[in-house]
């Protein structure tokens, strides 16, 4: 059994890979015999099974079918509903796991540790939502550790890239750009940093082609392409098949329609595909300038530019890249396993790899605004985002007010200085002794861990007293401990294909 399994939970598709003895990482395939498993899952109405991946995708309704969850991860309010049963994006995905442990555990022999991939971008409550997920799934989660990243590894070990990394992830739902630094001589990765979109990706291209084929049906029938969520899914999946044929033709044409008003033929050249979605392609390049910017570099400082993910198939992303950047890309062939092949040999060399803070993390407290000189409440960063990891930063602050005998103090996730534009992922309430003037200082401490998930600790600095902040997600889409265990317990029993 392999001690180095890395496994990419995609929004699309997931993907399970293993160290070979030999150093080299492989793909694992499922029981279905596919490389890849797409991450959608259908629950049965009559049995308790719950199937995943391609079944799962082409099979029948969609009220029972569940597509990427992924993209909520990190929303506390969402629950899928089906026959008056609630389930979290969480338990959902560790459905997805669980399918790959049983499958691969087929061929590997059992095993528990992995490591996880997640977008570089995805915040606390995705990330602790992710290891939960994997808890059910009945899986150690070892190291999260960021898709690019891994994909980074993946490049420099298939494709002997060195320097100065750009690292261009499309896939189905999000897109990702992290810059890393890699030192051939120690085989070390010091990323610079990553920003990435949350609703960018693959799903948005086929959502254009779906618009474009609205139009031809509606000229020619005189109706709606679709009218129901069955009708739409069928015409959406239509159009990414097209997609994936534009990659390699001109020119493409379907048939598309429903029972009521019959079909149609359509016709998809790549200039119209093009066009519908140069805005978008537009909104990745700003994206890449953002980030270059952001470390004071230009495209004329990047010595290579690597292509993951699905979409990166797409001729015009690589045309759009080689514009921006003045060289070509270089593509693996196998963009969407990248990443879990690269998870698989991060597992082994985690020591060698340098992360960065993907976000800022702060406090609401009262600043003087040397403009008006009122005061006023403001987010104060504490860890600025791209801070080296690991970091253990701390700041002082004072008590505003006489006699305060309770100090309250929140934990904020964002970079913004307005208190409206980030979000407050924890509060503790410091109880201190009576009578003190206003000035008494407090100091808050953040630390930020491997797995990039950020732990604080408020101290009173004259009474001594202090107190971690434990950061707490409530909302309907959010598993409790006990929750996670039982989970945890209901899926052991459960028949998942
Ligand atoms: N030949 C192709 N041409 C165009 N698009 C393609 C091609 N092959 C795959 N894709 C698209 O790539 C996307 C899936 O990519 P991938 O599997 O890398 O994404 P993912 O890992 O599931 O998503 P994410 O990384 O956003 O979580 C889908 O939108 C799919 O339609
Ligand atoms: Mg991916």
């Amino acid at each position: 059994m392999s001690n180095h399994i890395g496994i990419d939970l995609g929004t699309s598709t997931s993907g399970l890979a293993y160290l070979r003895p030999d150093g080299n990482p492989e793909i694992v395939p499922n029981a279905d015999g596919e490389r890849l498993t797409p991450s959608v899952v259908y629950f049965d109405g009559n049995e308790e099974i719950k199937l995943v991946g391609s079944a799962a995708r082409d099979g029948g309704d969609p009220d029972r079918t569940v597509f990427g969850v992924k993209r909520r991860m990190d929303d506390p309010d969402f629950v899928v509903t089906i026959d008056g049963e609630k389930w979290t994006p969480t338990e959902i995905s560790a459905i997805i796991l669980a399918k790959l442990k049983r499958d691969c555990s087929a061929i590997l022999g059992d095993f528990e540790d992995v490591v996880i991939t997640v977008p570089a971008n995805f915040n606390e409550l995705a990330r602790k939502a992710t290891i939960n997920a994997a808890k059910i799934a009945g899986l150690n989660v070892l190291r999260i550790v960021n898709e690019p990243t891994a994909a980074a590894l993946y490049y420099a070990h298939s494709k002997k890239i060195y320097g100065k990394v750009l690292v261009y992830d499309l896939g189905g739902g999000t897109l990702d750009v992290t810059l890393v630094d890699v030192d051939s001589s120690s085989d070390s990765y010091r990323i610079l940093l990553s920003e990435g979109a949350r609703h960018l990706g693959g799903n948005h291209f086929d959502e254009e082609i779906l618009d474009l084929y609205a139009e031809q049906y509606r000229t020619q029938k005189g109706g709606e392409l679709y009218t129901n969520e069955m009708e739409r899914r069928r015409a959406l999946q239509s159009g990414e098949d097209a997609k994936k044929m534009l990659s390699k033709l001109q020119q493409v044409s379907g048939t598309v329609g429903n029972k009521d008003r019959g079909l149609a033929r359509v016709e998809l050249t790549r200039d119209l595909f093009e066009g519908a979605i140069k805005r978008l392609l537009t909104r990745t390049v700003m994206l890449v300038e953002q980030a270059l910017e952001a470390v004071d570099l230009t495209p004329g400082d990047i010595d290579h530019v690597v292509l993951v993910g699905g979409s990166t198939r797409m001729p015009v992303v690589r045309r759009t890249l080689e514009d921006t950047f003045g060289f070509t890309a270089v593509s693996c062939g196998n963009v969407d396993e990248c990443v879990a092949l690269g998870a698989a040999l991060f597992a082994k060399k985690a020591a060698k790899v340098a992360e960065v803070c993907n976000h800022g993390y702060g406090t609401l407290a009262l600043v003087d605004d040397p403009e008006t000189g009122k005061e006023s409440l403001q987010n104060s960063v504490v860890i600025p985002k791209n801070t080296p990891l690991p970091c253990s930063i701390s700041e002082t602050y004072a008590t505003s007010e006489d006699n305060e005998t309770s100090i309250e103090v929140d934990i904020t996730q964002g970079e913004d200085d307005d208190p409206r534009y980030v979000d407050i992922i924890g509060r503790i309430t410091l109880q201190v002794p009576e009578g003190r003037p206003a000035g008494c200082k407090v100091k808050v401490s953040y630390s930020y861990d491997e797995n990039q998930r950020v732990h604080a600790r408020v101290k009173d600095e004259e009474s001594g007293i202090s107190k971690e902040i434990q950061i707490e997600y409530k909302g309907e889409g959010v598993l409790s401990e006990e929750e996670v265990e039982r989970q945890a317990a209901y899926l052991k029993k459960l028949r998942i294909e």
